[in-house]
């Protein structure tokens, strides 16, 4: 039966390494075709090469012109601060009093979850981010709802409820025992249904007890196939808390690693003041790093090093830290990403960016094989992107006169407006109107 075929013709690009340290670690096919069977990606190659490979009747969809990647993957988000974004104040911790904890307490409503988490994928899609990896809120309805929403468009999602038990006003407080009782209930609901995978999330050090950090990490064990999150190292005055509330602790990472939540499938936001110690553990453990630029820059919490992460080999991402993060659109996190490397002293290359937003999430969520690339059988999640989608991406990137030039002019002129289409296991869930 031929007819679950689909093929794409358009120029491709993806990843099978890192290019900042393997040569030939990208495919670009300037005239090539995909070719989608199932859901999966059946073949990614030239199209006059492929073509002839294709079963009678199969439908090819004309992109000429524009660009096909992997969908964007999106290491950090929280959903419930969709509705927060761009709320001003002078740092972190005042920003999370002040528009957090009250945005967060309207999440004990599943149809106001559901209501936000349904605009929330939209807008991820519109953007071509394709999988996150979410915070949703404390409450367990938060969870549901955000699932419910994934499923119905058969995005892969990776989320959890928030545990916090301290610190924090009294209507976002879990307990030790509640809020584990509650992730692995949510667990057993949702972890691997259909592409749904769950996340273990502690929102950071100062809002849970010891005891809570201890439970967390013993579900972890428990669970290790599950993912798990949270924030270390973002700001300063976040680190001189953790520094008197830990006064026993190496330092803020140490804490975590203290509790046994250093492993594969760990996802870390921020890690701006790390020691090379911290590298050093994260690397030996697989735990990966989610940069998170707009986000960073937007609350002042400083600049991301990249020169120090790469001599440790820690696993890289981006993401966009919505509601700290200014923006849901990848190509904007590049953006920043580019700048804030570069003051740093780091050149960070287009081709690299665009790994780190597909390839280089799959890989810190070990999910290469699964999403971040075109090889045989991987899921087809994929985004159309539209060099000429404004007037001045147009002009600039018809006087681009290599591939890393007009990837660069995607990545610093780019945003919701570069993306034609989204699709997610081969069906369009976005669709420019143009
Ligand atoms: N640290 C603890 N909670 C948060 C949050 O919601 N956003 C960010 N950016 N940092 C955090
Ligand atoms: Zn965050």
């Amino acid at each position: 039966n031929t007819s679950t075929f689909q093929a794409y013709r358009a120029s491709l690009l993806h990843f099978n390494d890192d290019p900042a340290y393997h040569a030939n670690a990208h495919h670009w096919h300037e005239d090539g075709l995909l070719i989608v069977n199932d859901g999966k990606v059946h073949l990614a190659g030239d199209y006059a090469q492929l073509v002839h490979l294709l079963p009678e009747g199969t439908p090819v969809h004309d992109y000429r012109g524009k660009l096909i990647t992997p969908g964007f993957i999106d290491t950090h988000v929280h959903y419930p601060q969709t509705d927060m974004i761009a709320s001003p104040a002078p740092g972190l911790l005042p920003w999370l009093e002040k528009y957090t904890f009250p945005t967060e307490r309207k999440f004990a409503n599943p149809a106001h979850a559901t209501n936000v988490a349904s605009f929330f994928l939209d807008e991820l899609t519109r953007c071509g981010t394709t999988t996150a990896m979410v915070y949703c809120t404390v409450h367990p309805q938060s969870v549901d709802a955000f699932f419910g929403e994934s499923e119905k468009r058969n995005l892969r999602m990776v989320a959890g409820k928030v545990l916090m038990d301290r610190n924090c006003p009294d209507f976002l407080r879990d307990t030790a025992e509640s809020g584990v009782r509650e992730s692995e209930e949510l667990i057993k609901r949702w972890h691997k249904r259909g592409r749904q995978l769950y996340a273990i999330t502690p929102r950071f050090a100062p809002t849970s007890t010891e005891a809570q950090l201890e439970l967390a990490g013993a579900l972890a064990k428990a669970y290790p196939d599950t993912f798990l999150q949270t924030h270390v190292a973002e700001n300063t005055d976040e680190v001189a808390w953790v520094k008197s509330l830990f006064p026993n602790a190496r330092s803020y990472m140490d804490v975590y690693d203290h509790y046994g939540m250093l492993r594969p499938r760990s996802m870390y936001a921020h890690c701006i003041w790390l020691d090379d110690a911290d590298r050093t553990r994260m690397a030996a453990t697989q735990s990966a790093i989610s940069i998170c630029p707009t986000s960073n820059l937007f609350l002042g919490s400083g600049l991301f090093d990249f020169e120090r992460a790469d001599a440790a080999q820690v696993p890289l991402s981006l993401a966009t830290d919505v509601g700290g993060g200014t923006s849901f659109s990848m190509l904007q996190t590049m953006n920043e990403a580019y700048k804030v490397a570069r003051m740093g002293g780091t050149y960070l290359q287009a081709m690299r960016m665009f790994y780190l937003a597909t390839l280089g999430g799959a890989r810190s969520m070990q999910l290469e094989g699964t999403i971040g690339n075109f090889a045989p059988g991987t899921e087809a999640d994929f985004v159309v992107l539209d060099p000429k989608a404004t007037p001045l991406l147009a002009r600039r990137t018809e006087r681009t006169d290599s591939l890393e030039e007009l990837l660069f002019a995607i990545a610093l002129l780019g945003d919701d407006r570069t993306v034609a289409a989204t699709y997610a296991a081969g069906k369009a869930v976005h669709q420019r109107q143009d």
